[in-house]
């Protein structure tokens, strides 16, 4: 081997160990979405409202935003996560996601008759979130509640639809 070869030889497998060097840390950067969990943030829970606000045994509907949330690179805030019934029974709340677990549609509130409406399939629950009548195949979705210093903070989450198991999607 002449030396002119041999000094080629040497430059070609520096070249390759350099390359290598770079390219395993880049494609570890950018495959890093496809191999972890992106998103960050609204899985904790979030304050909604004071506790005074509420009336006792009289549902309200809230918006549950998160402050901030992550997905991958990017970062949001002021989050709309989605909505819940507020129930005040005295010095305790619960809530209940808005969310079907029929089909997802919109369950509200039908004050005359002092029970949850799902507008789309005539499904029918109580103020507790029990099952009355129609065609979902499980109570309303409760979310985790905490009351702390007069405020409420719900935990929200979305739930498989049509299934019987409340299984978080
Ligand atoms: S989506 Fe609510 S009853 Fe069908």
């Amino acid at each position: 081997m002449t030396r002119r070869r041999l000094l080629g030889a040497l430059v070609g497998a520096v070249a390759t160990a350099i390359g290598v060097a770079l390219a395993v840390p880049a494609m570890a950067f950018l495959s890093y979405p496809a191999r972890r969990r992106t998103v960050y943030g609204g899985g904790e829970p979030i304050d909604v409202a004071s506790l005074a606000s509420l009336p006792d045994g009289k549902p309200v509907r809230i918006v549950v935003t998160a402050p901030e949330r992550r997905d991958a690179w990017t970062r949001f805030t002021h989050v709309t996560l989605g909505g819940c019934w507020l129930v005040r029974d005295g010095g305790d709340v619960r809530a209940l996601s808005t969310v079907c677990p029929h089909a997802g549609c919109a369950v509200d509130w039908d004050a005359p008759t002092g029970a949850f409406v799902c507008p789309c399939h005539d499904s029918r629950f109580s103020t507790t979130g029990e099952r009355l009548s129609g065609p979902s195949p499980r109570p309303m979705d409760a979310l985790a509640v905490e009351l702390h210093g007069g405020r409420v903070r719900v935990a929200w989450q979305r739930f498989k639809t049509a299934s019987v198991k409340k299984e978080p999607v």
